[in-house]
C-alpha cells in the first residue's frame, strides 16, 4: 500500500493489519481464504474445507473436514478407510491437528477408527495431552462417542496378500501419501491437519511423521504454517514442517523455506536421497510455497475463488 493510501485507509478505519516477519511487513491476508493441500486427493478435500467455511467454520473447521474427506475416500489406499496396512494386515493411522492458537493434538498407531484426524482434534480439545496411542487413543475415541469400523477393505486385503507373497519393500512415494491440509480463514487465522495410514506394509508399530508436532505439521499463527508428505522417517530427522515456518520467520519466502528445509535432506545424503519428501507452506499473507526432493509432487491451492491442482517437478533430477 502506498504510504497516501495508507493514511487513508487509516483514516477511515481501513488500515490493513500486518505482521512483522524479521524487520518486514508483511500484510495479513483476511476476507481471502487459502487452502492448501497435497496431492491430488487434495482438491476434493479443499472442497469440503471451503465448504465449511462457507458455513461460518474457521480454519480448524475446515482443516477438518478436508482431512476427514480423505479418510472416507475408499480409493485413497494411503489415509483412513481403505488405506494399506502394515506387514501383519492392520491398518493403523497417524493423525495430528494444530490451531491458531498453538495448540495441538494428535493420534498414532490407531486402529478401527475411521476418522484419526477427529480424534487428533477431540485430543487437543478435551485433554491435558497433545498425543495418544494405540490402544489408549482407540479408547478415548469410543469413550468419546467414536464407531469402531474395520478399515481393511476387501481391496486392500487382496493387495497385502500379494504384497505377502515376495514382501518387496514399498517406499511412501509408490503408495501416494499423506493428506496435509493448511488453511487460512477469512479472519487470517491458520490451523492444519496432516491423515494417513503410513507406509505401506511398514513394521507393525511404526509411526511416522504424520502424528508428530513439528515434523508433518506446524504452524505459527503470526508467520505462517507448513505441511509434509513423503518419507516420515527422513521428515522426522529434520523436523521438516518446524524448519518450514522458522525459515519463514528468519524471512525466507514460502518457496524459498521448503527449498531449504529439502536442500539440508540432500546435503545428509551425499546429494541424491532415494525417497520423496514434498513440503507445503502458506504464510500470514496468503502467499505459498511448494516443493518436493524428486520426482514429481502435486498440491491442490483453493484461493481467489478457483480450486486447482498445480504440479512441480522434484529440486533433483535423476
Ligand atoms: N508421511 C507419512 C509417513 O511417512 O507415514
Amino acid at each position: 500500500m502506498k504510504r497516501r493510501d495508507f493514511f487513508k485507509a487509516s483514516a477511515i478505519g481501513l488500515t490493513i493489519p500486518s505482521t512483522i516477519i524479521k524487520g518486514q511487513k508483511i500484510n495479513i491476508s483476511k476476507n481471502n481464504p487459502v487452502i492448501l493441500s497435497t496431492w491430488n486427493f487434495g482438491l476434493n478435500a479443499n472442497i469440503e474445507a471451503l465448504k465449511e467455511l462457507k458455513n461460518g467454520g474457521n480454519a480448524m473447521d475446515a482443516a477438518e473436514k478436508g482431512a476427514m474427506h480423505a479418510e472416507s475416500d475408499v480409493e485413497n489406499t494411503s489415509v483412513g478407510f481403505g488405506g494399506l496396512p502394515d506387514e501383519k494386515g492392520k491398518v493403523t493411522l497417524d493423525a495430528c491437528v494444530m490451531d491458531r492458537s498453538g495448540n495441538a493434538g494428535s493420534v498414532a498407531f490407531l486402529q478401527n477408527i475411521k476418522h484419526p484426524v477427529s480424534v487428533a482434534r477431540k485430543v487437543m480439545e478435551e485433554t491435558k495431552h497433545v498425543m495418544l496411542v494405540g490402544e489408549g487413543a482407540n479408547q478415548f475415541a469410543i469413550k468419546n462417542g467414536f464407531k469402531e469400523k474395520k478399515l481393511l477393505t476387501k481391496k486392500s486385503k487382496n493387495e497385502w496378500k500379494k504384497w505377502l507373497q515376495n514382501r518387496r519393500e514399498m517406499t511412501p512415494h509408490e503408495t501416494h501419501d499423506t493428506l496435509s491440509i493448511l488453511v487460512q480463514d477469512k479472519k487470517g487465522d491458520l490451523a492444519g491437519a496432516c491423515t494417513t495410514s503410513g507406509w505401506a506394509y511398514k513394521m507393525h508399530g511404526r509411526v511416522g511423521d504424520s502424528p508428530i508436532i513439528g515434523a508433518g505439521l506446524f504452524l505459527d499463527n503470526e508467520v505462517g504454517s507448513a505441511a509434509a508428505t513423503g518419507l516420515g522417517e527422513e521428515v522426522l530427522k529434520t523436523t521438516g514442517s518446524f524448519l518450514v515456518v522458522e525459515l519463514m520467520r528468519q524471512g525466507r519466502s514460502p518457496q524459498e523455506a521448503c527449498e531449504e528445509a529439502l536442500k539440508r535432506v540432500i546435503k545428509r545424503h551425499n546429494g541424491n536421497p532415494d525417497f520423496q519428501i514434498g513440503y507445503i507452506a502458506l504464510r500470514k499473507d496468503g502467499e505459498i510455497g511448494s516443493a518436493c526432493l524428486k520426482w514429481s509432487f502435486e498440491y491442490a491451492l483453493a484461493k481467489n475463488g478457483s480450486n486447482k491442482l498445480y504440479k512441480i517437478n522434484g529440486l533433483i533430477q535423476s
